[in-house]
């Protein structure tokens, strides 16, 4: 994340950039100082911008100027003030917009010619009246551009610095909160926003970037939110859900329109009585205590927001991102492989959806099932481990450094409730094996091993993406724990409602469409950005 502040030249950039960054106990740096360094490495000759741009022409000007940007945008949580023109080029701008807030510093012509007589004589061998017809369409075309691209726009012509440091200040934590709420969307082209609360009126996803002509029927949803919705077996929440899906928005006569896709599923079982009498208390291990501290005003009627009711949402929306990736050859596959100490011994996938537990050994998922009832029986709860497996991916999709595929994944899979610790092939088991066995071995007919979980360098190898998910005990027992209440007296809570005893059932469907949504997004950029590099696959939808 960086503070860019643009603005034509006298504009004051610098001055409020250096008074803001004193405000934000933050570091700064200048584009021209940045290229006068760069350029006195090069020569040894110290010179001014203007000077360098005099000897070097436009060209090179610019792509001295180009370096010193891309240097700028390196440091990270810095704030940069660039030079006059520097935003004009479409290769700075790029650099300069991505994770950035842009602060335009504008103001009058006049006033911009009053500075510049202060501070400078325009050297251009011009006539003062050409000079001046010049300046003042610089000056619009500019304005035109700047207030364009702006995050926060500044009238920089009355104020003091200090002054206009604090107003800045001010509009920025704005923006950056505005950026915060971006927490609850997913994705950069299949963009996924959900909303609502466990004991509100509705639970709702809007999709955002499919293209149209997609078939999606709302048969398509209702299959993977019938794996997620409570009440499904006797080892889930008895909590009385259908979870029927109502496509709003976005698809007409069976297929996308290229619009955004709204579904809303209504709450309908919603028993808030239950929390009356703990609506002032923090159950131990859900997010009661965390949101207080963060909101100082929360929907305590079954978590709200940070219910795991709020995977219906994305369980919606991920069932069309995961039927586009059918299409094209890809499924997947989440199954248990351990509930408290009892783990799966072999895999059968006709066994996952089989038996409540989701697991693909029969036997281990009797064992399994027994766990969670007597957990229960005992007013506790059981964790486990979920393996997800997504097969059929090309070899070749996923970025290297930062958007590494697994780094995607892992932070999508992160953000579901209950999972504390995620890992990819072998995982945390790798750690402790020796390069020359740790190494997937390669044939000309494929790997001979897949402990790298399918993926290298944060790209598809094409074997099968293999991940594991850590899921802890559902917080919510009806035991009696130690807490507090919200006025930070000592307290005990036992937590009636109706809970799941184990989450990890229910949180395979949402496992496999957050994956999904992560897949096709990766996928589309991937398209967009290198066209042809999937081309075998690329034409399938
Ligand atoms: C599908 C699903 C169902 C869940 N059911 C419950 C539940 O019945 N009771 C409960 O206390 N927590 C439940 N959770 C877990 C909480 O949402 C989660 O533990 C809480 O938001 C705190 O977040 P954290 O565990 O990720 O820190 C469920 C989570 C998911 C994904």
């Amino acid at each position: 994340m960086k503070i860019v502040i643009i603005g034509a030249k006298a504009s004051g950039k610098s001055s409020l950039g250096r008074e803001l960054a004193r405000l934000l106990q933050i570091k700064y740096c200048e584009t021209d100082s940045l290229l006068e360094d760069m350029y006195y490495k090069d020569t040894g000759r110290s010179q001014s911008c203007k000077e360098i741009f005099d000897i070097l022409g436009k060209e090179d000007f610019r792509k001295l100027e180009e370096k010193a940007v891309q240097a700028a945008a390196d440091l990270d949580w810095q704030l940069i003030i660039t030079g006059g023109s520097t935003f004009i080029s479409p290769a700075n701008r790029k650099i300069l917009r991505k994770d950035s807030v842009l602060i335009y510093c504008c103001c009058t012509t006049e006033v911009l010619l009053e500075r510049l007589a202060e501070t400078t004589t325009p050297e251009t061998g011009l006539s003062k009246t050409v000079f001046l017809e010049w300046y003042k369409k610089d000056i619009a075309q500019k304005n035109e551009l700047y207030s364009t691209f702006a995050d926060i726009i500044i009238n920089t012509g009355k104020k003091n610095p200090a002054d206009l440091a604090r107003q800045t200040e001010q509009l920025l934590s704005e923006e950056l909160a505005v950026r915060c709420t971006a927490a609850n969307t997913y994705g950069k082209i299949i963009r996924l926003t959900t909303f609502g609360e466990s004991h509100g009126p509705a639970l709702g996803a809007v999709l955002d970037g499919l293209p149209a002509g997609i078939n999606i029927r709302e048969n398509d949803i209702q299959t993977e939110l019938d794996r997620r919705r409570p009440g499904q077996s006797s080892i889930t929440s008895p909590r009385r859900e259908k979870d029927k899906i109502h496509i709003l928005s976005g698809v007409f006569n069976g297929k996308t329109t290229g619009t955004p896709i709204a579904l809303i599923i209504y709450n309908k079982d919603s028993d808030s009585a239950k929390y009356e009498p703990i609506k002032d208390l923090f159950r131990p291990g859900h997010a009661d205590f965390t949101f207080w501290q963060k909101f100082f005003n929360r929907d305590y009627r079954g978590g709200g927001r940070s219910s795991g009711r709020e995977t219906a949402a994305r369980v919606a929306g991920g069932a069309i991102a995961k039927k586009i990736l059918r299409q094209r050859g890809v499924s997947f596959y989440a199954h248990t492989i351990a509930i408290e100490n009892i783990t799966a011994g072999k895999i059968d996938y006709e066994q996952i959806e089989k038996n409540e537990i989701r697991c693909a050994d029969a036997d281990a998922a009797a064992e399994m099932i027994k766990a969670v009832a007597q957990a229960r029986a005992e007013k506790d709860s059981v964790g486990g481990i979920v393996q997800l497996e997504i097969h059929g991916l090309p070899a070749g999709l996923g970025d290297p450094v930062f958007a590494k595929l697994d780094a995607r994944l892992t932070q999508a899979i992160m953000t579901i409730g209950a999972v504390k610790a995620v890992e990819i092939g072998q995982g945390f088991a790798i750690s402790k094996m020796r390069g020359s066995k740790a190494n997937d071995n390669i044939r000309k007919e494929g790997f001979l091993s897949n402990n790298a979980g399918g993926l290298l360098g944060g790209i598809t190898t094409g074997q099968p993406l293999i991940m594991r998910a850590a899921v802890k005990p559902t917080p919510s027992v009806a035991r009696q724990q130690q807490t507090i209440d919200r006025y930070n007296r000592n307290s005990m809570i036992s937590v009636a409602g109706r809970h799941d005893p184990c989450i990890v059932p229910r949180i395979i469907p949402v496992m496999e469409t957050m994956a999904a949504l992560v897949v096709l997004d990766a996928w589309e950029i991937q398209k967009k950005l290198h066209p042809g590099s999937l081309a075998e696959n690329n034409n399938k939808v």
